[in-house]
């Protein structure tokens, strides 16, 4: 197998993960980062030891050892780093949401169209879990009968007070949608993964808990706590809380909702899928189990064991049983899918992967701005 080089654009709060992601990857090596804020891309290049540190998008794919760039920027960045990453020829993998509207993304397709042996991945890290992908072949094997209904959550609590501020608070950034674009997202990736069925209909209701917000003056890192800063007052345009009804191609009807001011959730996607056999749930913040419902037999907590696990599922997992496997092994086995598709010389269009595609991520920024539109009109809205 040969050695996959690769470039991180974007150091923030989640593109130090790509970079520990790539780092566990045995055949892939990364060779270069790039930040606009530049002092930041020389830290983490010198904390790392990462050979090269650009302060522009160009210098860093203009380099021909290069052959993936990961963007880890804010999404309003997305479009346009994206498809100069495509233009440049490179493979891309992309943090979600792949844009800010579904104009954006069809762009990113239709540019794709002219580089068809672009690999292109979103980074929805959460269905690459070890035990979403048992759920998901537990349920193709149709281990809990014929699904029926789907419900969950995504809950944060990082915007809570009023003085919690970040560039997702800005449309003009993050998108006309904040709560279902930044975590739904997320939520509708996992379930449209494990269940092999897309949403097709959508009734929301979409709530801003905090109308006016104290921005701090000043840069504000994500997920970062302020103190002794001064603030101005900023108008709230997009929603904290979001519930929504879905009904899938399927047949199958469920609901979700999505936080970002719940008191004492950081990072909690839960989701339950009820078959005419059995049920399973999983829950983010206790990523090793998996619970297995059933009405005439006892209920189980399946703990993660390589052992015993579908052979599909096993792929994605490490350690053996007792030793708890998370957030970040999920990240390091998205990123893996990635890599190891483009290392085993595959084809997006012939071959199916593990991770999401641009197609994917396209539809889901669709289904947002769905559940949007349903949330203005209080009606159900379909989604083509
Ligand atoms: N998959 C996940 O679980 C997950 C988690 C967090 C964030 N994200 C996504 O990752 C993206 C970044 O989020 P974040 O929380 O890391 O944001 P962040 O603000 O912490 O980091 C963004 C970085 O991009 C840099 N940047 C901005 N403009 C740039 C440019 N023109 N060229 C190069 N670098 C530039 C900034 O300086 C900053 O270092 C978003 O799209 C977000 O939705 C995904």
């Amino acid at each position: 197998m040969r050695r996959i080089k690769a470039g991180i654009i974007g150091m923030g709060f989640i593109g130090v993960s790509h970079i520990e992601a790539i780092r566990r990857i045995g055949f892939a090596e990364l060779v270069a980062v790039a930040d606009v804020n530049f002092e930041l891309a020389k830290k983490k290049a010198s904390e790392y030891f990462i050979p090269k540190c650009y302060s522009t998008i160009d210098e860093l794919l203009a380099d021909p050892e290069i052959e993936v760039v990961h963007n880890c920027t804010p999404n309003n960045l997305h479009l346009e780093i994206n498809s100069k990453i495509i233009k440049a020829g490179k493979h891309i993998f992309s943090e979600k949401p792949l844009s800010r509207t579904s104009d954006e993304s069809a762009q990113m397709l239709e540019l794709l169209k002219e580089y068809p042996n672009v690999i292109h991945g979103v980074n929805f890290n959460y269905r690459m879990n070890p035990l979403v992908q048992e759920m998901k072949h537990k349920i193709k094997n149709g281990e809990i009968g014929d699904v029926k209904l789907v419900h969950g959550t995504y809950l944060q609590d990082f915007l809570l007070h009023e003085t919690d501020y970040n560039w997702r608070i800005e449309p003009e950034v993050c998108g006309p949608s904040r709560c279902i674009a930044d975590i739904g997202s997320h939520w509708m990736d996992s379930v449209q993964c494990v269940t092999g069925a897309k949403i097709t209909e959508v009734c929301a209701d979409l709530v801003i808990t905090i109308p006016v917000r104290k921005k701090p003056k000043g840069q504000v890192e994500t997920f970062s706590i302020n103190t002794n800063v001064e603030y101005e007052d900023m108008p709230v345009k997009t929603e904290d809380w979001g519930a929504v009804l879905i009904k899938m191609d399927n047949g199958v009807h469920g609901v979700f909702c999505v936080s970002e001011v719940s008191a004492g959730h950081g990072c909690s996607l839960a989701f339950e899928i009820d078959g005419t056999k059995a049920s399973l749930k999983w829950e983010q913040e206790r990523a090793d189990e998996m619970w297995m419902g059933h009405r005439d037999g006892p209920n189980y907590a399946i703990k993660r064991n390589p052992n015993h696990m579908t052979p599909e599922a096993k792929q994605y997992t490490y350690l053996a049983g007792g030793h708890p496997e998370g957030w970040n092994d999920a990240m390091r086995n998205n990123v893996m899918a990635f890599y190891k598709f483009i290392a085993d010389g595959k084809k997006l269009g012939v071959d199916t992967p593990d991770f999401a595609t641009f197609d994917e991520g396209h539809y889901i920024i669709k289904l947002t701005e769905a559940i949007v539109e349903s949330s203005k009109k209080r009606q159900w809205v379909k989604v083509d």
